[in-house]
């Protein structure tokens, strides 16, 4: 029976603004993540995806409705409980890559290793390896602006799985990168995601990425809908 990792109810974003009503981004999303199921989030720009999946990952905070990750409800933990859910269960990958500038690419992949305590032989060899099948092996010791757009994003994804995550939460992961490159970087996120059983979120404005995943919704005019 598969297990359900996500969940939102009712949930809604509005930015309040000066001398005008609340600008509403959207409202009444419900929607469901079970065990190793992926879904995607299509949507034009500023339809509201990354506000979403900010909330939906604890990076946000929601104007209404809730958000159970991991059987924990997000609004009732505290800042501390929040970054241990989001450093032991989940990963993300973000719109743009966020790679620290200062350090290598297999010291960016084991950040999240780093910041929770868990930095081993075991976790090197881990992140050594998840890099490796990424296809960046030969690029462990090169920093952020020796690597190109695409292994930029590579080591991004590396970092968001190698803490073995039960949801990674993807925006828009392969954006800035040409068609060809982003589906071959892509294909090789799916390999990783099925190899470990993580359910996947992910945002993407291109339908072709998103006919990869098991489910696929659209954020229209503030409203989430199903296209099943
Ligand atoms: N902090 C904020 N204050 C006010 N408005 C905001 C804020 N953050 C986002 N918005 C507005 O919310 C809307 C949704 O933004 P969001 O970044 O979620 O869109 P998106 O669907 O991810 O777009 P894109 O595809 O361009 O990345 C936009 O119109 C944006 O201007
Ligand atoms: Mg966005």
């Amino acid at each position: 029976m598969s297990n359900i990792l996500l969940s939102c109810r009712n949930l809604a974003k509005s930015f309040s603004q000066i001398d005008a009503a609340p600008l509403e981004i959207f409202k009444n999303v419900s929607f469901e993540v079970s065990d190793s199921e992926t879904i995607s989030i299509v949507g034009s720009s500023g339809s509201g995806k990354t506000s979403l999946l900010q909330i939906l990952a604890g990076l946000d905070s929601a104007s209404d409705g809730r958000v159970i990750v991991c059987d924990e409800e997000l609004t009732t933990l505290n800042q501390n409980q929040l970054c241990a859910l989001r450093n032991k269960h989940l990963g993300f990958i973000y719109q743009f890559h966020h790679l620290l500038p200062e350090f290598t690419a297999l010291e960016n992949t084991m950040m999240p290793l780093i910041i929770g305590g868990m930095e081993s032989k075991e976790t090197r060899e881990y992140a050594e390896y998840i890099l490796q099948r990424i296809g960046l092996g030969k690029r462990l010791e090169h920093y952020p602006n020796q690597l190109s757009g695409g292994e930029r994003q590579r080591v991004a994804i590396a970092r968001a799985v190698v803490n073995k995550p039960k949801i990674v939460f993807a925006d828009e992961p392969t954006g800035n990168l040409d068609n060809t490159t982003a589906h071959q970087v892509l294909d090789i996120f799916f390999e990783l995601q099925q190899e470990l059983k993580t359910s996947l979120i992910i945002v993407t404005h291109d339908r072709e990425i998103a006919a990869k995943t098991q489910r696929i919704y659209t954020l229209h005019n503030g409203t989430l809908t199903a296209n099943f």
